[in-house]
């Protein structure tokens, strides 16, 4: 039996629900941002803290994880977010209207190491595709990971994936971003002297990419 979670930040959905009116949740018509497996929340905190001006949505289907997220964000008073736990393509097809997302944030999904596991990777070029309609003109699309093969593969295809452009060039990854958070995985692999591979990239202008392509 799933601990309850009681936190005014947390947003109970399950996939029969319909899709929730985020200005009526958050109160006000601010962008949106989501949070893939925000984990226990470390990362949200920091960001919705430094863009007050953003309704951030964290989503983990990891329910202590979405506990702990929910404490973070009480303790320091942000009304800037909500925490649900649901799997994010499930989640994502039934609540977040198209071309609305501002941002998208994935830190540090599970890498699925093993070569026979591989396709169970949640970031691939379809799913940037598919993501892709979600995403406002302009909107950020931030990946980071502690995986060298998952880092070199996201870098690699989103050199060519139609409708973004990319932020870091020339380069397709740095090891260190600016202004942007560190999350609890991020940190403890920092400790251990592995780096992090950052990839930033914006969706297109509207019109500048055709919606075939797209
Ligand atoms: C390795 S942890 C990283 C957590 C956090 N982003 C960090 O960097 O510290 C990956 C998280 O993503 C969540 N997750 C993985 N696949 C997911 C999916 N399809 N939908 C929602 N959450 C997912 C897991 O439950 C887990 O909490």
């Amino acid at each position: 039996m799933l601990i309850p979670n009681t936190s005014p930040t947390f947003l109970p959905w399950e996939d029969t629900d319909p899709a929730p009116s985020w200005s009526e949740v958050f109160g006000n018509d601010n962008p949106l941002a989501l949070e893939i497996g925000c984990g226990v929340g470390d990362f949200i905190v920091q960001m919705a803290d430094l863009h007050p001006g953003i309704n951030f949505i964290a989503l983990d289907f990891y329910n202590k994880g979405c506990i702990k997220t929910c404490k973070r964000i009480d303790k320091v008073g942000l009304s800037n977010v909500r925490v649900l736990r649901a799997e994010a393509r499930s989640f994502i097809e039934a609540c977040i209207p198209p071309a609305s997302l501002q941002m998208t944030v994935i830190n540090c999904p599970d890498p699925w190491p093993k070569l026979r596991h591989r396709k169970r990777r949640l970031v691939n070029a379809g799913f940037v595709s598919y993501l892709s309609r979600f995403l406002q003109s302009e909107a950020d699309f931030y990946f980071a990971t502690d995986f060298v093969d998952y880092g070199l593969d996201v870098a690699e295809f989103m050199a060519v994936q139609p409708g973004f452009v990319n932020q870091l060039a020339p380069d397709t990854f740095r090891h260190i971003l600016e202004d942007y958070p560190v999350s609890k995985y991020m940190k403890r692999f920092l400790e251990m002297g592995q780096p992090i591979y950052y990839v930033h990239y914006r969706a297109a202008q509207a019109g500048s990419v055709s919606e075939e392509s797209r």
